[in-house]
């Protein structure tokens, strides 16, 4: 009986998982304002999943455009695009069958915690509590709110230990549920952290004289969602009256500018702002940490993918930082140590110019309220798996951004 009830709930469970069969990943390239004008009307007359950028509205001249279209549209889209000049291109014939083989076979990968696989939020939140206790001398643990749906915000310290407080660096992931490489990221840094302290003198100067705050999974609603029911989910979770679409795009809800540019106030959005700035209760509870913390805050560091950039502020205005001089300089400095482990190509710049104008980002956010080493990474790949990055780039991935991170930490500890 009780097998019969649990095959039942394994059934349901799976039954519920979005599926993507014969959907397509499409690489766009418009040169022209009519390029521009035909992506938009696509995307008023079907249903599109905007990759990169985020939205209709942010499609410009010269940039690639990479649209996610459902099964039942993929041949209408082949027709418009063959009728018109645009060059295109495709970067995933199947999108179900690039997801299933994204994660090597769910059934047979190990129950524990792998830093070389993704995953689930039950095994990051187990990791976290083992990975706390295993190494106390470096690690402490605070939990600075709970999620919408309840779930703890746990926030790793990591740092020598010596009973003052020290200068620190905040650094998250997965403030975007798909972005899956950006979330291994974060397990990887305190991995690293742990075990080369005491042998590497970068880290061991560093973690000697500074903490190293770690969000490993910004948004936790979310990445879940993304394990048991849709992949491609991107926003919170939250619920909102009148609507039946939810959740806020955590990027856009940051009191910076809060829903000016390349943003919508559309909450069926990928890219909604919120009803309002921090109506987010994961940005709140963080926004509400950093402000805390901030005389011992010097720099803000979050790890988004994909297109191999390092972005700063800003990206709600095109008008350059006040420190904008140094801030490109050591984003040169940090992309070429990342590019010499792999050849890895990065681009640094404001985000404005870079990748496009978007408003109420977590990077102008701390920035403006006073750190000013703020770096958005956005890691592999360039598009050819896009959010679906394979396992066995989560190694090679993590080692060349450690590099550029590393250097960041270090600059910084330097100005002390
Ligand atoms: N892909 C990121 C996003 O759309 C880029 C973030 C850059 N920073 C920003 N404040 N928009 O959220
Ligand atoms: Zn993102």
């Amino acid at each position: 009986m009780k097998v019969l009830l649990l095959l039942g709930l394994v059934a349901v469970a799976l039954a519920e998982l979005t599926s993507f069969e014969g959907e397509k990943v499409f690489r766009l390239k418009p040169t022209t304002d009519e390029h521009v004008t035909l992506i938009k009307d696509l995307a008023l007359s079907m249903e599109v999943d905007f990759w990169s950028p985020e939205s209709a509205e942010q499609v410009t001249i010269d940039i690639d455009v990479d649209i996610h279209i459902p099964a039942s549209h993929t041949s209408m889209v082949y027709t418009i695009l063959n009728q018109s000049d645009m060059e295109h291109e495709i970067l995933i014939e199947d999108l179900q069958a690039q997801i299933e083989a994204q994660v090597e076979s769910r059934t047979v990968t190990p129950r524990s915690h792998s830093y070389t696989k993704y995953n689930s939020w039950d095994k990051i939140q187990a990791w976290m509590s083992s990975v706390s206790a295993a190494n106390s001398d470096l690690i402490s643990r605070q939990v600075i709110g709970k999620t919408y749906e309840g779930r703890p915000m746990n926030v790793l310290q990591i740092g020598k230990k010596t009973g003052s407080p020290k200068p620190a660096i905040f650094l998250d992931c997965g403030i975007h549920a798909r972005e899956w490489i950006s979330t291994a990221f974060c397990q990887w840094f305190v991995n690293e952290a742990v075990t080369t302290y005491g042998s590497d003198s970068q880290m061991t100067s560093l973690l000697n004289q500074m903490d190293v705050y770690v969000l490993p999974v910004f948004n936790i609603d979310g990445y879940d969602y993304t394990w048991k029911s849709n992949r491609m989910w991107r926003k919170t979770r939250s619920s909102k009256s009148g609507t039946s679409c939810r959740g806020a795009d955590p990027n856009r809800n940051f009191n910076a500018g809060w829903c000016t540019l390349g943003t919508s106030s559309n909450p069926c959005s990928d890219i909604y702002c919120g009803s309002k700035p921090e109506s987010e209760i994961e940005v709140k509870n963080v926004a509400d940490f950093i402000r805390k913390n901030k005389s011992i805050i010097k720099a803000y560091i979050t790890v988004h993918s994909y297109s191999q950039l390092l972005l700063f502020p800003y990206s709600y205005s095109y008008q350059l930082a006040a420190d904008h001089a140094e801030l490109m300089h050591l984003a040169e400095a940090a992309t070429s140590a990342l590019t010499s482990l792999y050849g890895t190509q990065y681009t640094p710049g404001p985000g404005a110019t870079t990748i496009y104008p978007a408003a109420g980002g977590s990077d102008d956010w701390a920035y403006d309220l006073g750190v000013k080493y703020s770096y958005t990474f956005e890691l592999r790949d360039t598009g050819r798996y896009g959010f679906l990055l394979p396992e066995s780039q989560i190694k090679p991935t993590c080692e060349e951004t450690m590099l550029a991170v590393k250097y960041i930490a270090t600059y910084v500890q330097k100005t002390l």
